[in-house]
């Protein structure tokens, strides 16, 4: 029997892993509160502890989990800033689930931007009450348009071609741009400079924090809408207000904040508010808010947790060995395991 604590668990989390969990040994412990410091013993008696986005993987809560023989982190979530790898090495072994379905991202991004560019959000509202006026609701043509996607990996080129199928003009900028793709890559600042539309598809890294700050905004076309469905920290937000008020940026579509932590995935319309950056952008007419729902498919969910379980086998069943394993070893954390075929330490 393999004892999981499952932190942070979400009703939608359950039906998914007790499907798969229930074909395999492996037993549960669910767990509302977030991983960190202070709920780390929780995990007391625990094989490994499996894990979502806006839980702390720091280097306390690794170093606790280590004392308590906890062998195994999973994150149940592509994206791993939010676990110290440097930390873990050597003491526990990590793995994600690198592909569950890009294409619920992708398509989250297109539906953010047509909502917005198209009014939708309004027009919902009015039609609700029988108002069935148009004025404010003008949008603009998405065919034509140059749309910038920062970060060409699987969710960035499932984008492009989403774009491409509304006749837009696609330029790109990656760290290691995906030769022989076809795919125009520009610098950042070009991107930045030509683009009518952002969408931003890289992870968060000490490199790409605040990569659209007041220097990028102001580099930008006036009525510049920006996409992020990637991480909240890409994006400096007091910035991204100030380019808002400044009628700079003409609209922002966010699937995440980099506050989000302790606010989003909850319902707190009964309560205040306490974020007033949030606050304040969730007022404006052109911005719209998700609740980091864009992975949120049923085909995600599956492939989610099929694969979460499947990594808990491998390295239970496996002598430690997954190919979904996180290694910092050869800092290329996502290739040095595949390339060994070995345990990572
Ligand atoms: P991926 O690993 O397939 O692609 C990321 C791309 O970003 C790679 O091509 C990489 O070379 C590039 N990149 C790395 N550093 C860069 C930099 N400094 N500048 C520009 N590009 C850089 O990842 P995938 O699956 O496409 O996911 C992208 C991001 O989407 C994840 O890191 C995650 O943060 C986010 N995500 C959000 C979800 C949501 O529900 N909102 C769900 C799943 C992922």
């Amino acid at each position: 029997m393999i004892k999981i604590a499952f932190y942070d668990t979400k009703a939608y989390d359950k039906p998914s892993f007790e499907h798969y969990g229930q074909q395999h040994d492996i037993q549960y412990r669910f767990l509302e509160t977030k991983l960190n410091e202070d709920t780390v013993e929780l995990a007391r008696d625990c094989d490994a502890v499996c894990v979502f986005v806006n839980d702390t993987v720091n280097k306390a809560v690794i170093d606790r989990l280590y004392e308590l023989g906890v062998k195994l982190i999973a994150l149940r979530s592509a994206g791993y800033n939010n676990v110290d790898v440097h930390a873990a090495f050597g003491k526990i072994h990590v793995v994600h689930v690198p592909a569950y379905s890009p294409y619920a991202v992708a398509e989250h991004a297109m539906a953010l931007l047509l909502t917005s560019v198209r009014r939708i959000h309004k027009a919902y509202n009015r039609t609700r009450e029988f108002n069935f006026s148009l004025n404010g609701l003008t949008g603009f043509d998405l065919h034509g348009k140059t749309v910038g996607v920062v970060g060409t990996g699987k969710i960035g080129r499932i984008f492009i071609d989403i774009c491409r199928g509304f006749g837009m003009n696609v330029i790109a900028y990656d760290l290691f741009p995906a030769e022989g793709s076809g795919i125009t890559y520009v610098g950042l600042d070009e991107l930045f400079r030509q683009s009518d539309i952002i969408s931003l598809h890289c992870p968060l890294t000490d490199e790409t924090r605040h990569m659209i700050g007041k220097d990028a905004i102001e580099s930008m076309k006036k009525g510049v809408i920006i996409i992020n469905t990637s991480r909240g920290a890409l994006i400096d937000t007091e910035e991204l207000l100030e380019g808002i008020k400044a009628r700079k940026v003409g609209a922002a579509c966010l699937d995440v904040y980099e506050e989000e932590a302790d606010i989003f995935f909850e319902d707190r319309s009964g309560h205040i508010l306490n974020d007033e950056l949030l606050s304040r952008l969730i007022s404006m007419p052109n911005v719209i808010v998700t609740s980091h729902q864009a992975f949120l498919t049923e085909e995600a969910l599956n492939n989610i947790a099929e694969t979460t379980v499947n990594n808990i086998l491998s390295y239970f069943n496996n002598d430690g060995i997954c190919d979904n394993e996180l290694c910092y070893r050869c800092g290329n954390v996502e290739k040095c395991r595949q390339g060994r075929k070995e345990r990572c330490f």
